[in-house]
């Protein structure tokens, strides 16, 4: 949430900081806002809306030639998304302006203390309290912003990235973190902070990695970090794999079409390295005793939306293979409860981001409680991953639509791969089993593209019913996870009603939504598999059919047994049961993409919504 940039160096800061905002939008589109410092002075413009709202205002009233610049896009917490509440915010002496992502938990405290002195607040948000300190601790720590920004991380609670510039320092940028990303883009005579590296890919690939409370000073020669007192720290370089063109739309008119297409790759990329020639999986991030995997006596996967979607599928293979009990547990959740966690649980943190607030404050619960931690994560280099004893890196290459797509069927597989090898450590799985599966799981790259090939019947289907009022969805088994993340792909994209159900429950209760016309979309269990599941979703198909509902079944190729009670079919390959979710998902993406497109709305990015959830 709020994505953030700064940039020190020889070429025009605000162009590199618009760049890096336009890659990090998908953080937040709320308002967006520069900053820079010219001849002794501050220029600031900021707008509210998107950042074709800020683009339009800089080609009206352009801002002055400078090398030292910030920029923020905001997902708006305190204060409404408006002009006024938009970041940069200046202190009242026009000295320092400040971006700000996270929330200020103390900030009413401080504010009332600042007006106390008689400080003239100009916005509504939490965040605007950071600058008049920022300014005041300027004076007394004669003009070291770096030790200025100490002074102020070391009063504020919260979660908290903060960039500050100064007009009295032309050549530097302060940046802090506390909870909330913030990584260094180390380039030649020129450096860059930013929420996540798409901002900077363009000019390095070479990084620096942030640890909790610590202030980085960067100048176009240098990056210094200490910790809030001041202790120099050594942070983590790291080089990023991927290029900018990975993070461009690449010919498709929308990066969640883009995204679609990517998962073929992106699963293949992520089983890459894993599995010896010998047909054995070779984990070899797994910094978890091999002895101690085998002590674990249960799995809980914390994760949020879809990553928690992707926990649910795996639970049911983790569970069959292991043996060992696997509880999925929403993240914002899990802490409130009290759970049953301790040195025999393996914690399994689930995120794309690797940055989402409610998943890293489950994460450190169960770190607390002793557990075992191991993080799936896209993100190299978050917050999530480093805090966990071990990650597993799904490589489906950066996701930029709020919708999650590739993600999801990549944290199937990597949650695939960690039950495989719990299952060979422990011994629960025969050699040969595993191979069969590691062979299956190969085998889905193919299986991806066989689907993608076909999608144009889940198109006109959703064009076709682009003014239903409700969707529902319906699964069994692995199929009930896919059931749900249907229904969010569409609540999110198309914001339409959209629920889904484990279709043994319809009966207690939510049938009661069928009426006449109601879309309801299944997904069918392979008749080959458990068959009984197939049958007992037949049951369910013809009782929500006999009230009137149209049934768009998602089946496999060659189940004929559908064709009698569904309205309209959709052909998934053939494969094993709990292969099943990587190809019927992907339909459910689509229809998803094509409902919103038809009712004209913005695919990529979503009302309300922001990529990266970094408050709780
Ligand atoms: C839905 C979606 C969200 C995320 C959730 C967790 O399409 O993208 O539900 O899955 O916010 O995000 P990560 O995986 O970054 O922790």
């Amino acid at each position: 949430m709020c994505g953030i940039v700064g940039y020190v160096g020889q070429k025009q800061a605000l162009e590199v900081v618009v760049a890096g905002l336009r890659r990090l939008e998908y953080r937040g589109y709320d308002s967006a806002g520069v900053a820079v410092i010219a001849d002794g002075t501050l220029a600031v413009r900021k707008r509210a809306g998107k950042l074709v709202n800020l683009e339009t205002l800089l080609g009206s009233d352009p801002m002055p030639d400078s090398t030292t610049g910030i920029g923020h896009t905001r997902w708006a917490t305190h204060g409404g998304p408006t002009d006024r509440n938009a970041h940069p915010h200046v202190s009242e002496d026009g000295r320092v302006a400040v971006i700000h992502n996270g929330i200020i938990e103390n900030f009413a405290l401080l504010r009332a203390e600042l007006e106390a002195i008689g400080v003239t607040l100009s916005s509504d948000t939490d965040s605007e309290v950071a600058a008049h300190l920022l300014s005041a601790e300027l004076v007394r720590t004669d003009g070291d912003l770096p030790e200025a920004m100490r002074r102020v991380c070391r009063r504020l609670e919260g979660a908290f990235t903060l960039l500050a510039i100064d007009r009295a320092t032309p050549d530097l940028v302060v940046g802090a973190r506390r909870n909330s990303p913030l990584v260094v883009g180390v380039g030649d005579g020129e450096n860059f902070l930013a929420s996540d590296v798409a901002a900077f890919i363009e000019h390095t690939r070479e990084a620096l990695e942030l640890g909790q409370d610590q202030v980085v000073a960067i100048t176009p020669d240098a990056v210094v970090v200490t910790d809030f007192d001041g202790q120099p720290v050594d942070a983590t370089v790291f080089h990023v794999d991927w290029d900018a063109s990975a993070a461009e739309k690449g010919g498709y008119d929308l990066f969640m079409l883009k995204e679609i297409a990517e998962q073929p790759k992106a699963v293949a990329d992520s089983l890459r390295g894993r599995i010896t020639a010998g047909h054995r999986l070779q984990l070899d991030e797994m910094r978890i005793d091999e002895s101690v995997l085998r002590e674990v006596s249960k799995v809980v996967v914390i994760a949020c939306g879809t990553a928690a979607h992707a926990g649910m599928v795996a639970k049911y293979a983790i569970e069959h293979w292991t043996r060992i009990p696997v509880e999925v547990e929403l993240a914002s959740e899990f802490r409130y409860r009290d759970p049953i966690v301790g040195p025999d649980s393996l914690v399994i943190a689930i995120s794309q981001s690797g940055e989402t607030m409610d998943t890293l404050m489950a994460l450190r619960h169960a770190k607390s409680q002793g557990a075992r931690t191991l993080a799936i994560c896209n993100t190299v280099g978050s917050t999530i991953p480093r805090e966990s004893d071990a990650v597993l890196y799904t490589y489906a290459g950066p996701e930029v639509a709020v919708a999650s797509t590739k993600a999801f069927l990549t944290q199937i597989v990597a949650a695939y791969l960690i039950g495989l090898y719990l299952g060979q450590v422990r011994g629960t799985m025969f050699e040969d089993e595993i191979r069969r599966i590691l062979d299956e799981l190969a085998d889905m790259p193919r299986r991806v593209d066989l689907v993608l090939d076909t999608t144009e019947p889940v198109r006109a289907l959703a064009r076709e019913l682009v003014a239903a009022p409700s969707v529902l969805f319906l699964g069994r088994h692995v199929g009930y996870p896919v059931a749900l993340e249907g229904a969010l792909k569409l609540k999110e994209l198309a914001y339409m009603h959209a629920e889904g159900f484990a279709a043994g429950e319809l009966k207690h209760g939510p049938i009661a939504l069928i009426e006449d016309g109601v879309p309801v979309v299944v997904v069918v269990p392979s008749p080959r598999g458990r068959a009984v599941l197939h049958d007992k979703i037949m049951s369910n198909v013809q009782e929500v059919r006999a009230r009137g509902a149209v049934v768009i079944a998602i089946a496999e190729e060659g189940d004929e047994a559908v064709a009698a009670f569904a309205d309209h079919i959709i052909r998934i390959p053939a494969v094993p049961t709990l292969m099943q979710p990587l190809v019927a998902t992907v339909p459910l993406q689509v229809f998803a993409c094509e409902m919103a497109t038809a009712r004209g709305l913005d695919v990529d990015q979503p009302r309300n919504l922001a990529k990266s959830v970094t408050v709780e």
